[in-house]
């Protein structure tokens, strides 16, 4: 396989961060040319809808965690309801790169700054600091389970908006609903709402939907 032909099979191949680091340094150029167009990569659509649907001006500044190349931050920011500003974090610095070319029609930049994190650590990001959160295609395979909540809520203030897509396969079987169940238990969140969202538009997993737990801190 040379770089340029990576695909679903070896997104999902990675284990650990390392492992992402390595595959996303060399995909990060291909990435929306190759996989994203061949499988009509829809996703990013859905998540962003998802945030749009529940988000008031009051909910920034956003951070989208695993944002990669910047395809939710350019979804949101085609939307007058994108609170601002809106930031994003990645593991990646090669897919932070391609994620800091992306400005708006207007010739802003969508992110306003770009954090290199790893969501399976300690965040580089100050307690407290963030109306909402965002992600799409990063709570999969290999990539990150449940315990990153511990993080995300750290950094998040009081009231704070989570829209976050999650594998299919991961919801139930890695954790996430019972995750959820436990905080929403122990008075940390509302009770979320899962919105069903396509994934793909062509290309293998056609027919697959993604959950996306939307809820908010208490
Ligand atoms: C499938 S891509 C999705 C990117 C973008 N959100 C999208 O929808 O196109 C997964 C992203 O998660 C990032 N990632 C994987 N593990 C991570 C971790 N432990 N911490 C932060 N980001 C991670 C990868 O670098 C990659 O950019």
């Amino acid at each position: 396989m040379g770089d340029g032909d990576f695909d679903l099979a070896d997104a999902y191949a990675v284990e650990t961060p390392d492992d992402n680091r390595n595959l996303y340094a060399r995909w990060a150029d291909s990435y929306e040319s190759g996989f994203i167009k061949e499988n009509a990569y829809r996703y990013h659509l859905g998540v962003a809808g998802a945030l749009l649907a529940s988000v008031t001006p009051s909910d920034g500044p956003v951070l989208d965690v695993g944002c990669g190349t910047g395809l939710v931050g350019e979804a949101l920011r085609l939307d007058h309801r994108c609170p601002s500003p809106l930031d994003g974090l990645d593991l990646s610095p090669e897919m932070l790169e391609q994620a800091g070319t992306k400005s708006t029609a207007s010739g802003e930049a969508v992110y306003s700054s770009l954090h290199v994190g790893d969501l399976t650590a300690v965040l580089p990001l100050v307690g407290n600091s963030y109306g909402a959160v965002v992600s799409c295609g990063t709570f999969t395979h290999g990539h990150v389970g449940p315990d990153a909540f511990d993080e995300l809520y750290r950094i998040a203030r009081p009231g704070a908006l989570f829209a976050i897509g999650i594998n299919p396969d991961h919801f139930t079987a890695h954790g996430f609903e019972a995750r959820f169940a436990n905080d929403v238990a122990a008075g940390t969140i509302i009770e979320p709402t899962i919105h069903r969202v396509v994934t793909y538009g062509a290309g293998p997993n056609v027919d697959q939907t993604s959950p996306v737990a939307v809820f908010r801190l208490r």
